[in-house]
């Protein structure tokens, strides 16, 4: 069942249900939330998704906290991609689809700056909505690890921003697949992954650093179920798929201010609070819950994590994966 939002009315889209009450947003049919996506439950002051958490799909927090902090996020990748919000030379863009939009941001944007663009953002959780949509705009909710309902040949541009840690591991080529079934020929993918295994380049991140710590931990937590090295194989996984003028790039993501070049310090600058809120969102649940780290050494590895974090002689970044694809025409 994939549901559709759309300001408040929250509706479904059908997966081949005839007899219910059917609400239209563009491309699907739908029908009411089920108020079992609406349920949240507190862990350790932070409120995520029950439904989410229950059957595995993600387990980041859902609360305002976590939508200010995709904002914020979405603000730094803006400045890397000086303003781009569509890399691909697409001429006319029609339809468009946002997986997993978070906060909306991207989609908001998207669909403020192309209005003659129908824009449909789908998430499993609906809480971090933005408060002002634009008409153009329609949000569903919906599992991305199963299926997807839409039309065969229906988007100009599939784009994806930070789903490994809510992929299945063993989905990634299906969802390619999927994204792929459902572009115009000629239409665009375009992905973007953080792999959170800090790097630094002038070697001075050991094992001992509380950040190897955090990423290890972090990725150890996620293993059975997700890839979270999906990010550095994402052109051979579209390629895979048959798509065209792959292409594909790792920008280095400054955790804080450390760099000598303006631009990347810039950078660095803005990403500083979103790492500082970002250390301890990410790996609430994954460390405490899933690995079993007792609280107090997870506030002190957060506490010391962020320190390195603003370290400037530790340089340190995460690798951002972009890459792009497009199905034969
Ligand atoms: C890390 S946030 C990224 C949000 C946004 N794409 C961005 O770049 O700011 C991941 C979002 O994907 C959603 N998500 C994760 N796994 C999902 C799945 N299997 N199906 C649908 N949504 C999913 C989460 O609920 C969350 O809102």
């Amino acid at each position: 069942m994939t549901y559709s939002l759309r300001k408040i009315t929250l509706t479904t889209l059908m997966r081949g249900r005839a007899d219910a009450s059917i609400t239209r947003s563009p491309d699907s049919e739908t029908e009411e939330l089920d108020e079992v996506y609406l349920h949240t439950v507190t862990i350790h002051g932070r409120e995520f998704h029950k439904y989410s958490i229950d059957n595995q799909i993600a387990f980041e927090p859902v609360d305002d906290e976590e939508a200010e902090r995709l904002d914020l996020q979405h603000r730094v990748f803006s400045r890397i991609f000086d303003g781009r919000l569509i890399f691909p030379p697409i001429r006319r863009l029609r339809r468009v689809l946002d997986c997993g939009y978070g906060a909306g941001s991207w989609a908001v944007d998207v669909a403020t700056q192309y209005p003659d663009c129908k824009v449909i953002g789908l998430d499993i959780s609906p809480h971090k909505n933005p408060d002002d949509m634009p008409e153009n705009l329609w949000l569903q909710v919906d599992d991305l690890n199963r299926r997807f309902t839409f039309p065969s040949n229906h988007f100009d541009l599939v784009h994806s921003s930070l789903l490994a840690t809510g992929i299945n591991r063993a989905r990634w080529p299906s969802y390619l697949a999927d994204i792929k079934r459902i572009l115009k020929p000629g239409g665009w993918v375009q992905l973007i992954e953080i792999y959170f295994n800090v790097q630094s380049d002038n070697g001075s991140i050991t094992e001992e650093h509380a950040l190897r710590r955090w990423s290890t931990q972090f990725m150890r937590s996620y293993e059975g179920t997700k890839d979270l090295r999906v990010g550095t194989r994402l052109n051979n996984l579209l390629l895979a798929e048959g798509l065209e003028e792959v292409d594909a790039r790792m920008i280095p993501l400054p955790l804080s201010a450390w760099s000598n070049d303006p631009r990347m310090r810039d950078i660095g600058m803005l990403n500083r609070e979103n790492i500082n809120k970002l250390l301890p969102s990410l790996a609430l649940y994954p460390l405490t819950q899933i690995s079993r780290v007792p609280q107090q050494d997870f506030r002190e590895l957060i506490a010391q994590a962020r320190q390195e974090a603003e370290t400037a002689n530790l340089k340190a970044y995460f690798p951002l994966y972009v890459c792009i694809g497009r199905k034969p025409r």
